[in-house]
């Protein structure tokens, strides 16, 4: 078993020559007596390379980060496979296990990271006791031949070179907790949302709408439908989808979170000035009386609805965003910065002989604040 034990004594200034005829053991103690550093005590764990003990040593090690990078690709797999989406209470909330996983196995990650890096150093590498005095003095040329000494006989008392096991098992710990910060950019691509966010729920159904060519009703909140003779003038609204089928996550026309719509009854005289295309959007097509702008504010997704009818502005009382009716909803004060999206409006007499107001087809424009996909 080799032991070095070394003094306080004051080192005699070695040439770069004599430098390079030693050892890289010797150098290192050359070198840290030149720094300043007495190496006290230091003992080889295992002075025969390859006995049992120091496999058994080295195959613990290597299980630890095993498991640490284990941890980390289930983590990886984790994000992307396992259910994250909130859904309305009384439906089942099957998202509610996916941060508590995460957290778990990045922990799992972390801790077998920490415990595998003590072990092979109190394990594996030479056991050794220093102490150092303080100095300012400018590096010389052999100051930096013993320090690369030293770096040399550091990376050979980690086994690394010797030590394919540990090597790959510290690899795939390594590439899994370097991965790890990549998941949610990667994650979030796979789970893109694709065209969602472009349809709401009035979008034309001709096998759910039959009677009415697929254009979908005007309702309240509870599924009363609206017509012409509904609102007084002035008066405002807010109006859903009528469909009353649950979609697979728990949502019908009302509760569905691009639903809520703004049914304006103008003012006797007042008229809109349209944007281009869409001057036939209002009821009666024109002549407008009648206009339906979704009530999802275009800053940062709060419900517009304070009307005025007199000034004929809508403002939003997250942010005072405030929007310009007759200017087909443009935004006029405040944050945002897109006019609201305009439903167009068509009226059918439904079976009771009345008439009804129904979406003529979907919002051509996305509902609610940007996000970073859209046109
Ligand atoms: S959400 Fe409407 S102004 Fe900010």
């Amino acid at each position: 078993m080799t032991e070095i034990k070394s003094g306080h004594n004051a080192p005699k200034p070695l040439t770069a020559d004599e430098i390079r005829e030693m050892t890289p053991e010797q150098a290192t103690i050359a070198a840290a007596a030149a720094d300043g550093i007495h190496i006290v005590h230091r003992r080889n764990r295992f002075p025969i390379p390859g006995t049992k003990a120091e496999k058994r040593s080295e195959r613990a090690v290597a299980l630890t980060f095993l498991i640490s990078g284990l941890a980390g690709i289930g983590f990886i797999v984790a994000f992307v496979a396992l259910p994250w989406h909130w859904h309305l209470p009384g439906t089942p909330q099957n998202f509610k296990y996916f941060t508590p996983v995460l957290g778990g196995l990045l922990a799992v990650m972390l801790i077998f990271m920490g415990v595998g890096m003590v072990l092979w150093a109190k394990w594996l590498m030479p056991e050794e006791e220093v102490v150092q005095d303080r100095h300012d003095d400018p590096t010389t040329e052999e100051d930096v031949l013993l320090t690369e000494a030293t770096l040399l006989t550091g990376l050979e008392d980690t086994g690394l070179p010797r030590r394919s096991m540990l090597l790959k098992s510290l690899g795939l710990a390594g590439g899994a907790l370097a991965a790890v910060p990549l998941v949610a950019l990667v994650g979030a691509m796979i789970k893109k949302p694709g065209d969602a966010l472009f349809h709401t729920l009035f979008r034309p159904d001709k096998k759910m709408f039959p009677q009415s060519g697929g254009h979908v009703p005007l309702v309240t909140a509870d599924f009363q439908q609206v017509g012409p003779d509904t609102l007084e003038p002035g008066g405002l609204l807010t109006v859903f989808p009528g469909v009353h089928k649950k979609d697979s996550e728990g949502y019908d026309g009302v509760t569905s979170a691009s639903s809520p719509t703004l049914l304006i009854r103008l003012l006797p005289g007042q008229k809109v000035h349209a944007r281009p295309g869409q001057a036939h959007y209002g009821w009666p097509a024109d002549s407008p009386e009648y206009v339906a702008f979704s009530k999802i504010c275009t800053h940062a997704g709060c419900p517009a609805s304070l009307y005025e009818h007199q000034s004929s502005k809508l403002l939003c009382p997250c942010h005072q965003s405030q929007f310009e009716v007759l200017e087909d909803a443009k935004p006029v004060f405040g944050p945002a910065s897109r006019s609201l999206p305009k439903l167009p409006l068509m009226v059918q007499k439904g079976a009771d002989g009345l008439l009804h107001f129904y979406a003529a087809m979907d919002y051509q424009e996305p509902i609610g604040p940007g996000f970073w996909e859209r046109p």
